[in-house]
């Protein structure tokens, strides 16, 4: 686990969070694998920054229930080919796994492989993975090497990522992806500008944002108030745009009206082709 860089790092504490579901009242996704990732001191990490601030926490839950729901629906659309991207300790590939669905991992090498240590001692095999920086590969080439097939669709997972990188650098990666693959859709979540600029007036949400940049030793550089100027700039098409608290009141009872971070952590869907 020393090999693994800050940014890495983030994939323990999510899985401390996502731990914890189990125990909740009305859980808004089940992820029985999270625990094998995390020790006490992830979960002291979790403690601390969420003690003084738990709105932080709800978050996460909502994105993870959040794309549970946008994985559950498209494999019941026909999608075959499922990329996570920036896995981290999603399980998602166990969690969804069905007949004719083939998914991959990618992540840096560091944490596919700690990640393939774990479930291999839990008698699991990990589904394809592709250990790499994806801002510095041709991924569409390395999921053909992977057995991916780049004439059928894909649905590629891009949760908890975007706030780490320059704009720059996702515009890029963004054109690559639409150069090299025919029929993608593309699902990523990402924060209103005014939270990563802490210009949103609600001390809170300042609070909480330095709480998990300090204690992850992590900066979030970009956020986005929509799709437009993504669509601008990478010639993907916007299917879908909406915020936590959009897929709270479609999905929980009880969704909590007071957390105003909901409603500014986004997320998009965006196509290419006939995807
Ligand atoms: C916050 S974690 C999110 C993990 C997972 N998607 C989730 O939501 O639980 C971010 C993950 O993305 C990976 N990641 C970020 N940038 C990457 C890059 N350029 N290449 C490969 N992996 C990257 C990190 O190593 C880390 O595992």
């Amino acid at each position: 686990m020393s090999d693994i860089n800050e940014v890495g790092a983030t994939a323990f504490f999510i899985a401390g969070i996502r731990e914890q579901e189990k125990d909740r009242e009305h859980p808004l996704f089940e992820d029985p694998y999270a625990e094998w990732f995390v020790n006490d001191e992830i979960r002291a990490k979790v403690r601390q920054v969420f003690t003084a601030l738990p709105e932080g926490m709800e978050l996460v839950r909502y994105r993870s229930g959040l794309f549970d729901d946008i994985i559950r629906r498209e494999i019941g659309n026909g999608m075959r080919q499922v990329v996570i991207l920036g896995s981290g300790f999603d399980m998602r590939p166990q969690v969804f796994q069905a007949d004719g669905v083939r998914f991959c991992d990618v992540d840096q090498d560091a944490v596919l492989a700690f990640k393939g240590r774990v479930l291999e001692a839990h008698g699991v095999t990990p589904c394809a993975g592709i250990p790499c920086n994806y801002l510095e590969v041709d991924l569409a080439a390395k999921l053909v090497e992977a057995g991916f097939d780049p004439d059928a669709p894909m649905l590629i997972v891009w949760e908890g990522n975007t706030m780490y990188l320059p704009e720059e650098l996702i515009h890029g990666f963004l054109n690559r992806l639409r150069e090299g693959i025919r029929s993608f859709r593309i699902a990523f979540d990402f924060f209103a500008r005014s939270v990563i600029d802490r210009t949103t007036g609600d001390e809170n949400i300042t609070a909480t944002t330095d709480a998990f940049e300090n204690t992850l030793k992590v900066k979030w550089l970009t956020g986005f108030d929509d799709l437009s100027v993504l669509e601008e700039r990478t010639g993907l098409k916007a299917v879908e745009l909406g915020s936590l608290l959009d897929f709270g009141k479609r999905a929980a009872p009880d969704y909590p009206t007071d957390i105003p971070q909901l409603e500014l952590y986004l997320y998009g869907i965006m196509s290419h082709g006939e995807g």
